[in-house]
């Protein structure tokens, strides 16, 4: 893909269903009473891969002729003919881990290169605890072998910070006796939780406390899925570059624990107003508008590098057109995402003649700088693909995009999208 240099960003778009909340409406969907309709599900490969592992799980999964995604839940998985292939995403096997470890079966999980990379140790180690027979390769990286069933509340301080481990304990917790409690070190996203009460269980939060008592059932819903504000993120930024731009984004969604991006961008100095909000199931969603400020530079740490996590790469690969930069620490996971997207950013930065200090946590990108445009290589990785299609806009020269065909794992219509609201 050739990206060439744009003037500005114009428009209004409403993007495709978030990625983390389709994954998780059609997994509890999957073990719910009767039938869930979803509006506006993921596009993407990876929420593909998730409904693709439940028909192999026994689950009827119908597109409707009027585009909806209609799951008719079953309460029992049936055990899987063959291993069930998880694709690229982390999401599809952690959390199903989470609700397989609750069934008296034998089954495989495996996935693509990249994900047979990434760490399961961390949802092996709970899932075990309450009683789950669970091998995997050398490393505790995929293939994995579960065989669940008789699963026993456990409480867990979980040692980092990570939704999809949260998400798989609460969910193995629906199937344990007892009550399960999970403590996470920062808050992460609480789309599980406020899944797990859509579809009727109870939970209760207290600070960073989740706790699930087992044996609840649930029921199917009908849902409208918010757009996805991590593809947001691109057009974002995207926009926040160029003095003449005016973006709108309809229906969007705005959970707080996932909204960080927005404060980070008011910070820099982007004008963002919010012109409706509503509430579907517990999750936020509205309109939002940005407008152009200068960009001065900010830290991103702590707590807020995990909320920001998914958003961390774009907002590196703008920093060298703030005024003073962006400093990301705290972020290791990074490394462990479908790619490791520290090592990735850097080399692509310095690719477009931008300074950059790579750091183990983390990433010093200093402000005020001129890039040029420049071969890109994606490693494969969605994020890191559209990330640098918007460091592309504001470069001299072209940019070639190698293996952009990646964005199709969390959002095929990018490109196509990206063209809508660009002005040359
Ligand atoms: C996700 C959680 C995050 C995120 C991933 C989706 C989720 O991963 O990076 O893209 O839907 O729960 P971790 O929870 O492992 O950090």
């Amino acid at each position: 893909m050739i990206v060439r240099p744009a003037k500005n960003i114009l428009g209004a778009l409403r993007l495709p269903g978030d990625k983390s909340i389709s994954h998780r409406y059609a997994m509890l969907g999957a073990i719910a009473g009767g039938a869930t309709r979803l509006t506006n599900f993921s596009t993407g490969a990876d929420c593909a891969s998730t409904l693709s592992c439940l028909r192999q799980l026994g689950i009827e999964v119908i597109h409707t002729p009027e585009g909806l995604i209609e799951i008719r839940g079953q309460e029992q998985l049936q055990a899987p003919a063959d291993g069930l292939d998880c694709g690229n995403s982390g999401s599809t096997i952690r959390m199903l881990s989470g609700i397989l470890a609750g069934h008296d079966f034998e089954c495989q999980l495996h996935g693509d290169e990249s994900l047979s990379r990434r760490p399961m140790g961390r949802v092996m180690t709970p899932l075990r605890q309450m009683g789950a027979e669970i091998t995997a390769a050398d490393g505790n990286r995929p293939p994995l072998r579960i065989r669940g069933g008789h699963l026993h509340a456990i409480e867990y301080a979980m040692p980092v910070a990570s939704a999809q481990v949260k998400s798989a304990i609460l969910f193995a917790g629906m199937f344990a006796q007892g009550q399960t409690v999970v403590d996470e070190p920062h808050r992460t996203r609480d789309h599980s939780e406020q899944a797990l009460r859509a579809f009727g269980a109870e939970l209760s939060r207290s600070r960073n406390r989740v706790a699930i008592s087992g044996g609840q059932k649930l029921q199917g819903i009908q849902a409208l899925i918010p757009g996805d504000i991590s593809s947001a993120a691109f057009f974002l930024c995207a926009a926040a570059l160029f003095p003449d731009s005016n973006l709108v984004i309809e229906d969007l969604l705005l959970n707080p624990t996932r909204a960080s991006l927005l404060d980070v961008l008011r910070a820099l100095g982007a004008r963002i107003s919010v012109i409706n909000l509503e509430e579907h199931h517990g999750e936020l969603l509205g309109t939002i508008k940005l407008e152009y400020g200068p960009l001065k530079g900010t830290t991103i740490s702590g707590g807020q590098s995990v909320a920001l996590i998914d958003e961390l790469p774009v907002l590196a690969a703008i920093a060298p057109y703030t005024q003073e930069g962006i400093e990301i620490r705290d972020a290791a996971e990074l490394r462990v995402k479908e790619s490791d997207r520290i090592a990735l950013v850097a080399r692509n930065l310095r690719a477009m003649g931008s300074e950059c200090e790579e750091r183990e946590d983390g990433l010093h990108v200093p402000g005020n700088q001129r890039l040029h445009g420049a071969e890109i290589d994606s490693g494969g990785d969605h994020r890191i693909a559209m990330a640098f299609s918007v460091a592309a806009l504001r470069a001299e020269g072209d940019s070639l995009i190698h293996g952009a065909e990646a964005a199709r794992i969390s959002f095929p219509e990018f490109f196509q999208m990206l063209e809508s609201v660009v002005e040359r």
